[in-house]
């Protein structure tokens, strides 16, 4: 009922740890595996090792996170090990890449690529780093530069950008990544930058001012870009932006998504997220009589 198929690869359920969250470590991605991720998602890997922003890099608001975290990574240097402690793992793992240039993006795809990941996600969107990873994927001429350097570097590996809903028209930037020879389309990442400040220090809260917003408050915007997305390129969508239970997960692949990435529903919900969101959806399903995730996908469009 939930097994479905995501770029060629088997789910045994359709969510997929976003990146960023939990994954930043082999035996963290493992736990998350084992309480029911369909896949999951490296933290992005860059260009060098980085410690990434002081904190606090992670704020709860109202309707949501907004986080700075800066990038953290041991950079493509010093990932031998954790990916040789995530090869018995039991789903499949994607991998997600950064760089601060078309060069580094390549030298960073093409170490990785060695590790033989699932997928290779192409951050293009990260909303925080001034010079590191800036935006990319605003324009459909910069995306199409950094996805086609990318493939040229990955061999069989699928590639997968990742892409901003701030672009001006996100249909067109993913129409862009597929001429470029992107497998899939990642949508969305944070939304923002955006800012919050405390009142009583009259100071900004995060240490770098500005952060991504990302959970519930996005979850229209998200709908939205996946929906012209769907309807724009003919490669499979990795849905995800405020899903927090399994209605929300069903909205996301009628939208277009044949996958749901969960990130910030684990700060609401545990780790116990993905199992409870999986279960959710298959309670739903039988509720409308619904026999594949499959038959879901898309099926908000005319
Ligand atoms: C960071 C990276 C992202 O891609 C994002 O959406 C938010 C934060 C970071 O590491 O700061």
């Amino acid at each position: 009922m939930l097994e479905t198929e995501f770029c060629g690869l088997k789910l045994k359920n359709p969510t997929v740890l976003a990146s960023g969250i939990l994954g930043t470590n082999a035996a963290l991605l493992k736990r998350v595996v084992r309480e029911g991720a369909g896949a999951v998602t490296m933290k992005s890997i860059g260009p060098r090792e980085k410690l990434g922003h002081p904190n606090p890099t992670v704020i709860e608001w109202e309707h949501g996170l907004i986080n700075a975290v800066g990038l953290p990574s041991p950079g493509y240097q010093n990932i031998e090990s954790e990916f040789a402690e995530l090869k018995n793992c039991s789903a499949p793992i994607i991998a997600s890449i950064y760089g601060a240039s078309v060069e580094e993006f390549e030298t960073v795809a093409e170490a990785v690529a060695e590790y033989k990941p699932a997928i290779i996600e192409i951050n293009i969107s990260c909303p925080n780093t001034k010079k590191e990873g800036q935006i990319f994927g605003m324009s459909p001429e910069m995306a199409t530069d950094v996805v086609s350097a990318v493939v040229a570097k990955t061999g069989k590996i699928p590639v997968m950008p990742k892409l901003t809903p701030q672009a001006p028209k996100i249909a067109d930037i993913a129409v862009a990544c597929e001429k470029a020879g992107a497998n899939a389309i990642c949508a969305v990442n944070t939304l923002g930058p955006g800012m919050l400040i405390d009142i009583e220090a009259r100071k900004p809260i995060l240490a770098n001012k500005f952060g991504g917003v990302s959970g519930p408050a996005i979850k229209p915007i998200a709908v939205r870009c996946v929906y012209q997305i769907y309807r724009a390129v003919s490669i499979p969508i990795l849905g995800m932006g405020g899903i927090n239970s399994g209605k929300d997960a069903v909205e996301m692949m009628m939208a277009g998504a044949s996958a749901v990435g969960i990130g910030t529903a684990t700060h609401y919900r545990g780790i116990e997220a993905f199992k409870l969101i999986a279960d959710e959806i298959k309670q739903w399903m039988k509720e409308h009589e619904v026999k594949s995730v499959k038959d879901l996908v898309g099926a908000a469009h005319d």
